[in-house]
């Protein structure tokens, strides 16, 4: 089994937590004890006596098992917007090291990582650092998420191409319908799946789309995280 995978995708609200979260609940089914992983968050609230992000939180209570909450998400700004404006606002740098050292904390607690990014591929942290550096810092294979919406084929085949241009392993790509109502969405589908090199790991359908039985792809786990082909973790055997 792998140690962890890093879910980006094609923008922000494309679906990468719902995604990252359907994953961490499945892979827990079948006994793997998975830790979510949102290292930078912006958008977030007072909570406990200090701020806590929406993402971080539903990745951690699909985990079903509690971390430091600076281990789970060792930044975490405010304003919801771009992580390194939000970081400046606050006074503060993004500090690699401190996202490596969190995420070498939940190594040790756990068999497997789904790391959430913030906003798609490139988006500054600040310095010379983006998501896309920090990816490959952590040396994780990379699943796109892609937002099932219009302009979703444009911007999945710029974030492939991107991903693949930095050296990163992309294990696939995902579809996450994030509204309930998509023109042509079996076609752009097939569009993906006939332009994108990545093989298609899974389509979350919208559950009130008219479509959302037919069009389901369930999430190929064992391909997303290299668990045993019989369906149980092999964690801690290699
Ligand atoms: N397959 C889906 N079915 C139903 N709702 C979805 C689906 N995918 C996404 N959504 C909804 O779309 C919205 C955006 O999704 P989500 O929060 O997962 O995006 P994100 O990429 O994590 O956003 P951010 O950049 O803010 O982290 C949420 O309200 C989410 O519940
Ligand atoms: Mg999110």
């Amino acid at each position: 089994m792998r140690t962890g995978v890093f879910v980006t995708g094609t923008d922000t609200g494309c679906g990468k937590t719902h995604v990252a979260q359907t994953l961490v609940a499945q892979l827990r089914t079948r006994g793997v004890k998975v830790a979510g992983f949102k290292p930078v968050a912006a958008g977030a609230f007072w909570r406990d006596g200090r701020l806590q992000n929406a993402d971080a939180l539903a990745l951690q209570a699909a985990s079903g098992f509690s971390v430091a909450y600076e281990t789970l998400n060792p930044y975490c700004f405010e304003q919801a917007v771009a992580p390194h404006l939000a970081a400046e606002a606050q006074g503060t740098a993004i500090r690699l090291e401190r996202i490596l050292a969190a995420y070498d904390a939940l190594c040790t607690l756990s068999d497997f990582v789904v790391v959430e990014g913030a906003g798609g591929w490139r988006v500054p942290l600040g310095g010379s650092l983006d998501i896309q550096g920090l990816a490959c810092a952590l040396r994780l294979p990379v699943l796109l998420v892609v937002g099932l919406r219009l302009g979703c084929l444009n911007h999945a085949l710029l974030s492939e191409q991107a991903i693949v241009a930095s050296g990163a392993d992309l294990i696939g790509w995902v579809g996450s319908q994030v509204e309930p109502e998509m023109d042509y969405l079996k076609e752009n589908l097939v569009a993906l799946d006939r332009r994108l090199m990545a093989p298609c790991r899974g389509v979350l359908p919208h559950p009130d789309g008219p479509e959302q039985v037919s069009l389901e792809r369930p999430l190929e786990l064992d391909d997303i995280c290299g668990l045993d082909p019989d369906g149980r973790s092999n964690a801690g055997m290699s």
